[in-house]
């Protein structure tokens, strides 16, 4: 019988509970024990920080959002923040953490994170305490895996807010701008925008300029369709600028928080059309409800597939999707790290070839 611990870290995405369900039932059927614990590394220091997970715990949360474990993207042991009189400073509690680990009798971890979390948990592994990676994003951006469970909820979500803008944009001649996260990738705004029609996606990978985008609108108002539809991706940059930053890197306060790309484009347009534009900051709605059953696949074979490697002890693995399959690879620096929307990939030529501005 192995005992391991299960978290999940960084943001959190639809799925995360099918997730816990999957490995909570699997490790139960093959009688191994699940210790759960709470808002990622944060549980680990709290006196009821954790709990031993059991079919009962588990019982309905499959269509869930959230995390019945809760989650955060500001837990780093290793550079743990702490408030020093006014200020806050980062600390390494690591050889606290790993301590506590012992405590609790955990072979290992199953982390369920994004880069970040992997990045930790690597670091842990150098240290003696393994783990089995679970990719998991809405970003869609993690190097491994050709996909992470979250992102199909996520681009439904904003496939069905373009439509809504759509109607909307159409009903008052404007120009609609939807923001929508993915950090530094464009995969949410590239395959969102394409699924919704819509005329203008701008991502990160790509620098826009104003002119072309501006030529894209007037096109459209000369062929008598006197509105559009842009999806910005909120790390969009304008050629030779910077990313739109809402909230800076600090400690205690996570890392930097991206916000009004939007906005950015709006005033850039305003100043050379004569539509009105308005902007929709999609924000954390990509995060939130019931993973679609996509989702809810991905995320339960990747549990069941996690726990399979706890029993082989067959540790430091990262479940991934190859293809239709789910496999496992080295958890390397290379696999855990980010990925991001190939210029002169097929989703970006379909884009061109549908006459979409990409704003090049
Ligand atoms: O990585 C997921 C994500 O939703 C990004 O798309 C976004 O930039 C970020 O997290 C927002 O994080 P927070 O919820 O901390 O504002």
């Amino acid at each position: 019988m192995a005992r391991f611990g299960l978290m999940t870290g960084g943001g959190d995405c639809p799925g995360l509970n099918a997730v816990i369900r999957a490995v909570v039932k699997r490790a139960t059927s093959l009688g191994h024990e699940v210790v759960g614990i709470e808002r990622a590394f944060h549980g680990l220091f709290e006196e009821h920080g954790t709990r031993l997970l059991t079919l009962d715990n588990i019982s309905g949360i499959l269509p869930r959002g959230g995390t019945i474990l809760g989650t955060s993207n500001r837990a780093n042991p290793f550079r743990w923040a702490v408030r020093d009189g006014g200020r806050w400073v980062e600390r390494d509690e690591s050889t606290r953490a790993l301590g506590r680990l012992r405590e609790l009798g955990v072979e290992g971890l199953v982390m369920v994170g994004g880069d970040g979390s992997m990045a930790i948990a690597r670091a842990l592994a150098e240290r003696g305490m393994p783990s089995i990676g679970v990719p998991k994003t809405i970003d869609n951006d993690l190097a491994g895996t050709d996909q992470t469970f979250g992102f199909d909820t996520a681009r439904a979500i904003a496939t069905d807010a373009i439509d809504k803008l759509h109607t909307t944009a159409e009903a008052h001649d404007r120009v609609m701008v939807l923001e929508v996260m993915g950090r530094n990738a464009g995969f949410i705004a590239l395959e969102s925008g394409l699924a919704g029609g819509a005329d203008i996606i701008l991502i990160p990978e790509i620098p826009w300029r104003v002119g072309p985008i501006v030529e894209a609108v007037k096109r459209r108002q000369a062929r008598g369709r006197s509105f559009s539809v842009a999806v910005v991706a909120e790390g969009a940059v304008p050629l030779g600028g910077e990313q739109a930053i809402q909230e800076q890197a600090t400690p205690g306060r996570g890392v930097v928080r991206l916000g009004g790309a939007g906005r950015v484009l709006a005033e850039a347009l305003t100043e050379q059309i004569d539509l009105e534009v308005r902007v929709t900051v999609l924000g954390h709605l990509q995060r939130g409800g019931s993973p679609s059953a996509f989702d809810r696949l991905l995320a339960s074979r990747l549990g069941a597939h996690a726990v399979a490697l706890v029993d082989r002890g067959a540790w430091n693995r990262l479940v991934v999707l190859r293809g239709d399959s789910i496999t496992d690879v080295p958890m390397t620096a290379e696999e855990t790290g980010t990925r991001h929307v190939d210029p002169k990939g097929e989703l970006a030529e379909v884009a061109r070839d549908l006459g979409v501005c990409l704003g090049e």
